[in-house]
């Protein structure tokens, strides 16, 4: 059995769901929370379907065992591999929330004509988020575009530069991309560099992205359950990380908006 005062269970390949965590923060300050960045197995965005699922099903296990009330896979790459696998291994009573849903939801709730996704090669060869457009509105026209030098450079700090807006304007400048109104950023790391999307794109293309509608859909889930934390004081936030680095706990930072501490938990030893 669930309880309201248990915490809520976070995942993500690494650092980079901290931009869904921090938005949970925001949507629901007295939750206390667990999240887990997996830094020892980054970038989940170039593997494989079957190791994602593995590594999905472990810590979703893991943040169970820390009595987690619910689990929301942060991470597209993740959500778009190991939701079904993870429904099915964790059945009923267990609460999973996943990045894709909501921002399909947020997406077809406008009604556009044209849509980009851009995501890592993971998200985008699952097809899962073309699919559940497709499902809901049939009429949709997608253009979906693998974007994988988007991580590194983010993680590497090069997000206002000349090297940044070239690759922005490499991949964006694609044909596929002509006549969308909106665009899909399917990816953790992607909210870091929206603005200079939204400036190369232009200011008529409307941006959505899943950390606040994933905040906005785990608030809903514990409110559908009864299983909102009912305390007045601010939430418990614990940070575990498989690998710890200077330069994980410097860009931890950057993701999360303000200071946070990582711990290292070598769940895989
Ligand atoms: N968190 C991943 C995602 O949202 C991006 C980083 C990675 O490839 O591991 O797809």
């Amino acid at each position: 059995m669930k309880s309201k005062n248990q915490a809520i269970g976070i995942f993500d390949s690494g650092i980079g769901g901290l931009t869904v965590a921090n938005a949970i923060a925001r949507e629901l300050p007295n939750e206390d929370f667990i999240y887990f960045g997996d830094t020892a197995h980054l970038p989940y965005g170039d593997k494989s379907a079957d190791t994602i699922r593995y590594y999905s099903l472990r810590i979703a296990k893991f943040l169970l065992d820390q009595n987690c009330k619910m689990v929301v896979v942060a991470c597209n790459s993740a959500s778009t591999a190991a939701n079904k696998v993870l429904l099915e291994f964790f059945q009923e009573g267990t609460h999973i929330v996943n990045v894709v849903d909501p921002l399909v939801d947020a997406c077809v709730s406008l009604q556009m004509s044209k849509v980009g996704i851009i995501a890592t090669k993971a998200t985008i060869g699952s097809g899962v988020y073309q699919k559940q457009l497709k499902e809901k509105q049939a009429e949709l026209d997608i253009h979906a575009q693998a974007t994988p030098l988007f991580v590194p450079m983010i993680e590497e700090g090069f997000v206002h530069n000349n090297i940044s807006q070239s690759i922005i304007e490499k991949y964006l400048g694609d044909e596929g991309f002509k006549d969308m109104n909106a665009l899909l950023l399917a990816c953790t790391h992607y909210p870091l560099i929206k603005d200079s999307i939204q400036e190369y794109i232009g200011p008529d293309i409307n941006i959505l992205e899943s950390s606040e509608v994933a905040a906005k859909a785990v608030r809903s889930t514990l409110e559908k359950n009864d299983l909102l934390n009912p305390k007045s004081n601010p939430g418990d936030h614990k940070f575990y990380v498989s690998d710890l680095t200077d330069s994980f706990a410097r860009t931890a930072r950057h993701f999360y908006g303000e200071d946070i501490d990582l711990t290292h938990l070598p769940l895989w030893d």
